[in-house]
């Protein structure tokens, strides 16, 4: 490498950032080249970057050849096999955390890419993976990547009704899951809850399990494999299958904020840039760190952040099993200490959640290892910010607020750590190769500073998703036709007098509970489902801990005799249908919704009340039936 490059690779001062932010947006396709120069590559690009945000088209390093894997794997062996890559720490404290070397785990996923092999899985099929968080699941998703087939990780807590939705719409080949999973004193029945979801999906050909819990499960015949079954007598080594830069890597479900979740694809090459980037350089990651990102892989966040990002950056990676209040609310601070762990790296909602526990939980513990804190998933407030940067941080860890999505695949806007000076609750600064602008209700840019819009890019990063699975029409549709040229968040944003980003929120009908993406209309048509109820309308409201919580204002066939009752069977609907992090707050039983005279929800009066902030309607005047605002306001739940 030279100076240039390691100069545009690896950012380690204010003016080096700048530098490099500079460098990306003036001659994007030489600074991206620089980037990438530090790969393993089968065969170099032909083009850098080719692009079109009408159709919308995105191709980054077309032309190169190479597999993910041996990039997150294969090159390290010589220089760190013996090193750490994974730690594992198990839900139940008592239980043994295990260490997973370089060196073997590169051998158990090509074990387990033999076995995929062995069982009919080629180049291109999609693999639904439905796993607790456990080191098979790690092994799974690379030697998926490792043989060329499209992974499709769904979170191990959706039902078995989103489960078959998922599988369906990628129309998967196979499912990989487990007996079980362990979520603090809960045993979740994943097989079981796979079993359920197969009965509508034909294109399951074989369902492999892993045995974590040990609990009986039914097998099926023909179909249903263990893992330790499928992976006996597989050859440890196996030659990865030679992926084009622009061949899909995974397909990952988020919610929108109509229909049925999207499917966003991404791709191999310019995902495996991005997201190592971004790693190493806003965490400021040193060899032999330990860093800890406690997501579960089940979002974008533990693909880039738990996986392909550290791994492919030869870092020592912890993959937590458990949550943050088992045994109690000290746990992430008792593995913090056992692990020493340097870089922390969690969500908003876990920082308010702990913060409401007794602090004798953090002084428990030693922290002293900690040097990095990051937060992801939604806007953190100023109090959570200071208690975090107090309490965990002792006032001398950098917070990165690293603000991204699904879709981006990797971080857009963050501080570099110990970098750039942070603000409490802003994501500070754009990374290199990252155009942001805001935009007003009109569709015009608004320049300069102390100013606040829609936030969209306009320009193209390696990572940002390229399609949605079965439909590029809702893609352009969703992305690229609100802003002319531009791909639009979904987030408004502010942008103060020193050009620092502070995320507001959606401005969508998206509501982010306790960090999760949940489309309102999702959860209406699950309401929807129950057969005592006509419409419902859901909205989201201000919460202390989860950020945002879930109001539902219900219209029933009859009004209902037994009010208590039928909440809980609506929310059992809403869990059965989409799983329990999707369950309502509230739910007000109403006799009308507050329409115009064309139909529309006014969802802006219904928020308001969710709110309890109601002295101010605004115009009220073009509903249909303006006396169903008093009602509704009169039944209110506060
Ligand atoms: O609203 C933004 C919020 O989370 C949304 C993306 O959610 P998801 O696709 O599930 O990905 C979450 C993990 C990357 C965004 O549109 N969001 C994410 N990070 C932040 C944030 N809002 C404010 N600040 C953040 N740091």
């Amino acid at each position: 490498m030279n100076q240039a490059s390691a100069l545009m690779n690896t950012i380690t001062t204010p003016n080096e950032y700048k530098q490099a932010y500079q460098q990306s947006v003036e001659d994007p396709e030489k600074f991206w080249a620089g980037v990438a120069s530090d790969f393993l590559w089968r065969k170099n690009w032909d083009q850098v970057l080719q692009w079109d945000f009408a159709k919308p088209e995105v191709k980054w390093f077309d032309g190169a050849k190479l597999n993910i894997t041996e990039n997150c794997l294969d090159r390290h062996l010589l220089e760190r096999g013996d090193q750490t890559a994974i730690i594992w720490e198990p839900n139940d404290p008592q239980e043994d955390h295990i260490t997973i070397t370089y060196n073997e785990l590169h051998q158990r996923v090509c074990q387990f890419s033999n076995a995929l092999k062995d069982m009919g899985v080629v180049k291109g099929d999609r693999i639904c993976i439905y796993m607790p968080m456990i080191p098979e699941l790690a092994v799974a998703v690379l030697a998926c990547a490792r043989v060329g087939a499209i992974h499709s990780v769904v979170f191990a807590g959706f039902s078995s009704s989103s489960l078959a939705d998922r599988i369906n719409d990628a129309s998967c080949k196979m499912v990989i899951t487990a007996d079980g999973s362990y979520r603090g004193e809960k045993i979740v029945e994943l097989k079981k809850i796979t079993d359920d979801a197969l009965q509508s999906c034909a294109s399951i050909e074989k369902v492999i399990v892993v045995k974590r819990t040990g609990k009986e499960v039914n097998m099926q015949e023909n179909r249903d494999v263990w893992w330790h079954d499928a992976i006996d007598d597989m050859a440890d080594t196996c030659e990865p299958e030679v992926m084009d830069a622009e061949d899909m890597l995974f397909i990952l479900y988020t919610s929108g904020s109509t229909g049925k979740p999207k499917g966003m694809v991404h791709s191999s090459a310019g995902y495996m840039v991005y997201t190592n980037y971004t790693f190493r350089n806003a965490f400021q990651y040193q060899d032999g760190e330990v860093y800890w990102c406690t997501a579960d892989v089940g979002w974008i966040t533990g693909h880039s952040y738990i996986l392909y990002g550290p791994l492919s950056a030869g870092a020592v990676t912890v993959m937590f099993e458990g949550v943050p209040s088992y045994p109690d609310m000290g746990r992430f601070w008792q593995v913090v200490e056992k692990h020493k762990v340097n870089i922390f790296y969690t969500a908003p909602t876990a920082i308010r959640a702990l913060e409401k526990a007794d602090l004798s939980f953090v002084e428990k513990y030693d922290l002293s290892s900690l040097r990095v804190l990051g937060t992801v998933g939604e806007p953190i407030n100023e109090e959570a910010w200071h208690w975090y940067d107090k309490n965990i941080g002792k006032g001398g860890c950098p917070i990165v607020d690293t603000y991204w999505q699904t879709e981006t695949g990797g971080f857009m806007i963050s501080p570099i750590a110990g970098i750039t000076e942070t603000k409490p609750a802003f994501a500070t600064l754009p990374m290199p190769g990252v155009q942001p602008a805001l935009m007003d209700k009109d569709g015009n840019e608004i320049g300069g500073n102390a100013v606040e819009g829609r936030l969209t890019i306009k320009f193209p990063w390696p990572s940002m998703a390229r399609t949605i699975y079965g439909d590029h029409e809702r893609f352009k549709q969703t992305y690229f036709s609100a802003f002319e040229g531009k791909y639009f968040t979904g987030d408004g944003a502010k942008r103060d007098e020193d050009g620092y980003y502070r995320i507001t929120g959606r401005v969508d009908d998206v509501i982010i509970v306790s960090g999760h993406n949940l489309g309102t209309a999702e959860i209406e048509s699950a309401i929807d489902e129950h057969d005592k109820v006509c419409e419902t309308a859901v909205v989201g409201f201000p919460h202390d801990v989860k950020g945002n919580a879930v109001y539902a204002f219900v219209i029933c066939y009859q009004a209902p005799s037994d009010e208590d009752t039928l909440r809980k069977e609506i929310l059992e609907t809403v869990s059965d249908i989409i799983g329990p992090i999707a369950k309502p707050d509230k739910i007000q039983f109403v006799g009308g919704l507050p329409k115009t005279r064309s139909g529309k929800i006014m969802r802006r009066i219904l928020r308001k009340i969710a709110s309890s902030d109601t002295s101010n309607l605004g115009d009220t005047s073009t509903l249909l039936d303006p006396s169903v605002v008093d009602e509704i306001m009169a039944g209110a739940i506060n």
